[in-house]
């Protein structure tokens, strides 16, 4: 008998557990690579459920539940690490960490792989195949805890077949989905660079070279990669976000240093404007006879949604609250993640989740009074878990 997932389940077995244990983990969040207590946590509550689990990546665990009929083997990840950002949300359960914070709602992400592992292990014995729920340290510091995970070999023992990724988005409301095949998320990759002049008196410019007229120069050359040196139908961002140089108003600066990032979603792209920013810093110190020193650093690749899982997913939205709960995007998100590994793997689908509220301001990912809707809660593990099972009945069905 096919294992059936609905919001009414969810809202009547599961939802008040919910609730509390993501109130619980966001008052107690934990930066990447430290998230011992959530850990703890997650272990308690799947060996309450009696899940088999294992430790890995130190602070990651991997669940595992083994659906009673044969099948294919499917894989869930949520990230469970925090931010180094002082909460100013004033809700009654808010970080009791000073300066930490579930910024980016991994701690919705930790509650939904919870919540699923919940669900799914009521049903085992109806699950046709494999579950294995990633919830994985730090993803907010490159290089992550997905690469590790998988180096230690979460993707085998049963090889895993697909991946589903979950992420909040404060920009749609609380029971709807973003959906879109293909690009979903960026090649996120860091630039850092120094622009080295001679200093002197600011009276006698043709004595020293001027770094802050280099600077100009190359900010100027830098905003013409996008728009001059690639396709219009392409897609690319480059933003400096630091700049600083100088010593007094009448002295030549000798030094401007820069730090900025690059966001592009295909590995031409990124090449292309990786080399255009080695060539244009080369012509700038060419010209004003000043040297540089720059560190490209690439970051997490790009994240594919592959159509037949991104179907998987809107069957699931479709049966569980509706066709209008979901929403096609036009356009993915410029940000990284590193869920990219996984999705390079095997066929995935990174889905984003409304957790906003009709009605109310919404503020960003990494925003000090960023929030989830606790309303959203139900939704992200009622689509997930029917997500999966609908994954694993269509591969009964392929034979
Ligand atoms: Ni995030």
């Amino acid at each position: 008998m096919e294992a059936t997932i609905t919001l009414e389940w969810v809202e009547a077995n599961l939802e008040a557990h919910l609730i509390q244990m993501y109130k619980h983990l966001h008052q107690h969040p934990e930066l990447s690579t430290q998230e011992v207590e959530t850990q703890a946590f997650i272990l308690r509550e799947l060996d309450r459920l009696n899940i088999p689990r294992k430790i890995m990546a130190t602070t990651g665990v991997c669940a595992e539940i083994r659906g009673g009929r044969p099948g294919k083997t499917v894989l869930l990840r949520a990230d469970i690490d925090a931010l180094p950002i002082g909460e100013q949300t004033g809700l009654p359960y808010a970080s009791r960490k000073e300066g930490v914070m579930h910024a980016c709602g991994h701690d919705a992400h930790t509650v939904v792989g919870l919540g699923v592992a919940a669900a799914l292990q009521e049903r085992a014995a109806d699950l046709a195949g494999t579950v294995k729920i990633m919830f994985q340290p730090s993803e907010e510091v490159h290089p992550g805890g997905a690469t590790r995970m998988i180096q230690e070999g979460i993707l085998e023992n049963p090889r895993v077949d697909a991946a589903i990724g979950i992420h909040t988005n404060p920009y749609l409301p609380a029971g709807k989905l973003g959906l879109k095949d293909g690009y979903i998320l960026a090649n996120s990759d860091r630039i850092y660079i120094s622009l080295i002049g001679k200093g002197g008196h600011a009276s006698a410019p043709d004595q020293g070279i001027d770094a802050i007229a280099m600077a100009g120069q190359f900010l100027t050359g830098l905003q013409a990669i996008v728009s001059r040196q690639l396709s219009p139908f392409d897609n690319a961002v480059i933003t400096i976000g630091t700049i600083s140089g100088g010593y007094t108003a009448n002295a030549i600066a000798d030094r401007v240093d820069l730090a900025g990032t690059v966001r592009t979603l295909t590995a031409e792209t990124r090449d292309r404007v990786q080399a255009k920013l080695e060539s244009l810093l080369q012509a700038v110190a060419g010209y004003w006879g000043g040297t540089f020193t720059h560190r490209y650093e690439r970051g997490y690749p790009a994240t594919w949604n592959d159509k037949a899982m991104t179907d998987t997913v809107r069957a699931a939205a479709a049966a569980c609250f509706g066709e209008d709960s979901i929403i096609e995007l036009e356009h993915g998100y410029m940000s990284g993640d590193d869920f990219a590994y996984l999705a390079q793997a095997v066929p995935s689908v990174f889905i984003e989740w409304g957790t906003g509220t009709e009605g109310e301001e919404s503020f960003a990912w990494h925003h000090p009074k960023f929030r989830v809707n606790l309303e959203s809660l139900k939704y992200g593990v009622a689509v997930t878990a029917q997500s999966i099972v609908g994954f694993l009945e269509d591969g009964v069905r392929e034979g």
